[in-house]
């Protein structure tokens, strides 16, 4: 099959390029980006000269559903919503990066990012495409999950379903590197501003709120709110999570990494960490795996998580080929079964 990526100049849409690159299955089609129309994409990305040489072309749905299989959206909260509905009309299939198909109440996507929600028909064809926990096939709309939903989500997965915790007890702490806030410079990413250095962002504003609360309802309906930090870390790559929740009582550290070990048995891409150890974040960089280790603190009662990603594979563009690949009924782990780039 061939695919169209929309936003191709962008950090998630380059981590598409080069995952297709090396998919045995899926090549590039078209490529296309708002601003940005060179002759071929190596002269905007010097990287990949010699490597890949299309051209990088204006927004054209009849261009891409004639010269593609299915087109990825890489662009910004706002985009999709708007541009993916010539596509969503003919049922040509679509896997959107951007949060604007996964909240599926157009009044909570309007409140937390202050846009205008995607027609409801879209909104009700689209599936939120969280691999390990799709309960049914996909649709030829894919909501691709938000890089600290996906991490937050996975980390704490059995503990909910599993009813091992008081989800009321429930916090969740998530520390990104600068590649999660997009390409565009600003004041926040500014290198003086980010190295050695750390900021929260965003107190109980982020719009990964909504969708880890959405997704944990459907494990535990009694879940009615969530406490949610974001920060951002000198790091290129990766989110590291780390929750807190009070174990429910008489629940030791084996039955916690049991419930972890059975959830995920079937997972290519989840690892639980051997008992006594936690992972770190560069155990997962360049790769599509989502690490989690856990500690329970037998004085207090209280279970530690920590759960590791890199924003733009499992967080982005590798989850959205996962997706792809279930979608298309093949291997899921095509085209992103590398190591972890070390050190
Ligand atoms: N970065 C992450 O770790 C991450 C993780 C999960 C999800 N996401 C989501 O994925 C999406 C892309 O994120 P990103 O970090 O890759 O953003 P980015 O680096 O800012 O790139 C955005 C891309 O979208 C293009 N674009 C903007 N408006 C467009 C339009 N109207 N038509 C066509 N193309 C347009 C831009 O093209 P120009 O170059 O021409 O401006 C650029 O190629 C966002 O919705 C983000 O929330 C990001």
């Amino acid at each position: 099959m061939k695919a169209a990526i929309v936003g191709v100049t962008g950090y998630t849409g380059i981590e598409l390029l080069r995952i297709i690159q090396g998919h045995p299955q899926l090549s590039i089609g078209t490529l296309h980006s708002s601003s940005v129309h060179k002759d071929t994409i190596s002269d905007e990305y010097p990287h990949l000269r010699q490597l890949i040489a299309l051209p990088i072309q204006a927004f054209d749905p009849e261009v891409i559903m004639a010269e593609n299989d299915l087109v990825f959206f890489a662009t910004p909260a706002g985009v999709a919503k708007e541009l993916g509905q010539a596509f969503a009309e003919r049922g040509f299939p679509m896997i959107d990066l951007s949060g604007d198909l996964r909240l599926k109440d157009p009044t909570v996507y309007e409140a937390w990012y202050q846009k205008a929600a995607a027609p409801q028909a879209m909104l009700a064809q689209a599936t939120y495409g969280l691999p390990e926990f799709m309960t049914e096939k996909a649709t030829d709309l894919i909501s691709n999950p938000g890089c600290y939903a996906t991490a937050a989500l996975l980390t704490v997965a059995p503990l909910v379903i599993k009813k091992l915790i008081d989800p009321a007890t429930l916090i969740l702490d998530g520390k990104s590197g600068l590649s999660g806030a997009g390409k565009n410079l600003n004041e926040s990413s500014h290198f003086v501003n980010v190295d050695e250095n750390m900021t929260m962002y965003k107190l109980n504003r982020h719009q990964h709120i909504p969708e880890i609360l959405q997704q944990l309802q459907l494990w535990d309906p009694s879940i009615t709110d969530i406490q949610f930090t974001t920060s951002l870390i000198p790091v290129k790559r990766g989110i590291f999570m780390t929750g807190y929740a009070k174990a429910a009582p008489g629940v030791t550290e084996a039955d916690l990494l049991a419930a972890y070990e059975e959830i995920y048995a079937q997972q290519p891409f989840v690892r639980i960490q051997p008992q006594g150890t936690l992972p770190q974040l560069r155990q997962v960089i360049g790769t599509n795996f989502c690490d989690i280790g856990l500690g329970l603190n037998a004085g207090t009662g209280i279970v530690t998580l920590v759960g590791v990603i890199d924003n733009l594979m499992k967080g982005a563009s590798g989850q959205a080929i996962q997706n792809y690949n279930r979608w298309a009924g093949i291997d899921e782990t095509a085209g992103l079964w590398s190591l972890p780039i070390y050190p």
